[in-house]
């Protein structure tokens, strides 16, 4: 890599929040990540064309730190391969589009067209070997299109950052969250606002237990109620569990 990419990169360290999680809100609701309507990024969701303009911004804008062959330096991750699933798939484009329009390029973010943004994001997908089609990517539908694996929709991989809602229980002295949704992807490891926690309360209630790990302060006082729990998940055989960031509280019982 040349000293001035090199450069380049080095001042990306700084604006890291701790734990590496580059924290920004996304630009209104997030979608609701784990529908099973819509396209997904194997139905031909752009086009070769456009994935070429993409190439151009990419090289450009984006190369000097995720590198040409989209492999990562330093803490500019890969956007390719296994990496590229682990952080993307069980998600929508829309939020892939929103971060990378939002954050990127990490030292002068937002600077780009939307656009360039979208065409980056096509020259992402044919990287990773999703199929060209005859339309292009464009603004509106991004948030039906979702990122899965050649086999079809799965279970949010360990390790994500995910929010459940369920009701808070005590368990010999630990915290399990009962009676819960499934993990879906978030962005966001702060706590929900008002209106999130709102509009979570009309949601049906699941049938997941997850474990409750490092959560402060004492949720005693939540004990009963339903809450939204956000925090990175951890997959087990015998349990999962979540890595708790975040609680808010959705409802004073534990069904809606
Ligand atoms: C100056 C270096 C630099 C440039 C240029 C750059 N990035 Fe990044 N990128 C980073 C760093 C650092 C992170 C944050 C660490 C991480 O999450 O990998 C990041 C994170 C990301 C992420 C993950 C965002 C998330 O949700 O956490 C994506 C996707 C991404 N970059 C795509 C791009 C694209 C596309 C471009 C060009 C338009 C670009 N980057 C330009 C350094 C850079």
């Amino acid at each position: 890599m040349g000293q001035r990419l090199l450069r380049r990169c080095r001042a990306a360290r700084y604006g890291l929040a701790a734990g590496g999680v580059l924290v920004a809100a996304l630009a209104g609701p997030s979608p609701a990540a784990g529908q099973q309507d819509g396209r997904t990024v194997w139905d031909g969701v752009y086009t070769a064309e456009q994935a070429a303009r993409g190439k151009v911004v990419y090289d450009g804008n984006c190369g000097a730190c995720h590198l040409p062959d989209m492999s990562g330096s330093d803490e500019a991750r890969p956007l390719a391969g296994d990496r590229f699933m682990q952080d993307w798939r069980e998600d929508t484009l829309h939020t892939l589009f929103v971060r990378i329009r939002n954050l990127m390029p990490f030292d002068e973010p937002a600077t780009l067209s939307e656009d360039a943004y979208l065409d980056s994001v096509a020259y992402i997908l044919e990287f990773n070997g999703f199929p060209s089609g005859d339309r292009e990517l464009t603004p509106d539908g991004l948030a039906e299109i979702r990122i899965e694996g050649r086999d079809g929709p799965a279970e949010v991989p360990s390790f994500a950052l995910v929010q459940v809602v369920g009701c808070l229980t005590e368990d010999g002295g630990g915290w399990l969250l009962t009676s819960s949704t499934r993990a879906v992807r978030t962005r966001d490891p702060s706590a929900s606002t008002e209106d999130e926690l709102a509009a979570l309360g009309s949601r049906p209630v699941g049938t997941r237990t997850f474990e409750l790990m490092n959560v402060y302060p004492n949720p005693a006082s939540h004990a009963g109620h339903r809450m939204a729990v956000k925090g990175f998940l951890i997959r087990d055989p015998s349990g999962d569990r979540i890595n708790v960031s975040s609680l808010g509280m959705v409802a004073a019982a534990c069904n809606p």
